[in-house]
């Protein structure tokens, strides 16, 4: 090989490995009702990939092909492949439980078990085996609260309900939840829209914490969030990746219209 084409794969291994999850062709139906048209995106290992466009264009239905949770929707079909460290994820031999401990999801509306804020951090790494004694599930609790930054706010009141939290609160144990079992990947679907201004400023806080150790995609609806948070956006239109790229070129000078429109605020 001559020294440029070294230099070239050389290149090339290392974006390889940057990637931390990758869809191909992503197609999706709903019964008869294609949602998503050959998809490809790469999502990249310790960043943050927004996921925008108008209601209605696939984000959510391409973040629950990331872990298989369309796979709980019955009329709901995927093609296509989507892998994780390379490995295809709708492969056979798959074991789905295993792969939602690795790609953990945070839901728009916080949903924290009707159970101790204790029990719903330690529910997790139990069914996985992951702990067992005492002393490893008082552990996995503290750790999880401190990523989710939410320690201090709780620590007096472990063993009441995670219900009686403010939204706010409740959305970081969702995360603390999600963190507990060790995700690779954590999969965001508007976790800020139920929360108001302040609390949605501290979960953007720790999203960008988080991705020095987790891969993070989120879906989001506000231009200002995926902005704000994330290194690279991925931009929808009625089923169709339009475009994606670093996110501040998206914001400042992206390649297509439909981009350009949507994010000053022309549609959607
Ligand atoms: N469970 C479902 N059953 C049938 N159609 C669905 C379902 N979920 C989403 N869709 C349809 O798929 C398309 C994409 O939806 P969705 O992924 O939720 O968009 P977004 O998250 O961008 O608002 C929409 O036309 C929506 O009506
Ligand atoms: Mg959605």
């Amino acid at each position: 090989m001559s020294e440029a084409a070294t230099e070239k794969a050389v290149d090339a291994a290392i974006e390889e490995s940057a990637i931390k999850m990758r869809g191909t062709d992503v197609s999706v139906f709903y019964g008869e009702k294609q949602a998503l048209f050959d998809v490809n995106l790469d999502v990249r290992k310790n960043s943050v990939t927004a996921l925008i466009g108008p209601s209605g264009c696939g984000k959510s239905t391409f973040l629950r092909c990331l872990n298989r949770m369309n796979d709980t929707i019955d009329i709901c079909r995927v093609n296509g492949e989507v892998t994780l460290d390379g490995e295809n994820i709708y492969a056979p031999m798959i074991d789905v439980v295993e792969l939602r401990a690795r790609v953990g999801m945070v839901f728009q509306k916080p949903n924290p078990f009707p159970k101790s804020i204790y029990e719903n951090i330690v529910y997790g790494p139990r069914i996985h085996g992951q702990v067992s004694t005492r002393a490893e599930m008082d552990e996995v609790v503290e750790r999880s609260l401190i990523k989710a930054g939410l320690f201090n706010e709780v620590k007096d009141r472990l063993q009441e309900p995670g219900t009686g939290l403010s939204g706010g609160q409740q959305q970081r144990l969702c995360i603390a939840r999600a963190i507990a079992v060790s995700p690779e990947v954590i999969l965001m679907d508007e976790p800020c829209s139920a929360l108001d201004p302040i609390a949605t400023a501290k979960v953007e806080e720790l999203i960008d914490e988080l991705r020095v150790n987790y891969t993070i995609v989120i879906v989001t609806h506000s231009m200002q969030q995926a902005a704000r948070v994330s290194q690279r956006t991925a931009m929808f239109h009625l089923g169709y990746l339009v475009e994606e790229g670093d996110t501040d070129k998206m914001f400042t000078n992206p390649d297509n219209k439909l981009t350009q429109d949507y994010i000053t605020g022309r549609f959607g």
